[in-house]
């Protein structure tokens, strides 16, 4: 799924969470639960909300994905 979130320190990006790659390791919402919810399966729903984490947090949140299933991107 994508998400665009606007403005992100004044820059639109879109956020991206690979469903062919994600294993549901909720790494990603134990760092960032304000930009990824978790479904009724556990598998991670990017939310506007991104729009309201440093960069820095969301890039973490990101690089702790053992799959590399998220991307940020301008
Ligand atoms: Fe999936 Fe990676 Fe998050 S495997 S649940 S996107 S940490």
């Amino acid at each position: 799924m994508k998400v665009s979130v606007t403005p992100w320190r004044g820059v639109e990006v879109e956020v991206t969470v690979d469903s062919s790659k994600c294993q549901g390791h909720a790494r990603c919402h134990a760092l960032a639960p304000e930009a990824f919810d978790l479904d009724d399966d556990g598998y991670p729903v990017v939310t506007p909300n991104a729009a309201t984490l440093a960069a820095a947090d969301l890039n973490d949140a990101a690089a702790a994905c053992p799959e590399q299933a998220i991307t940020i991107l301008p």
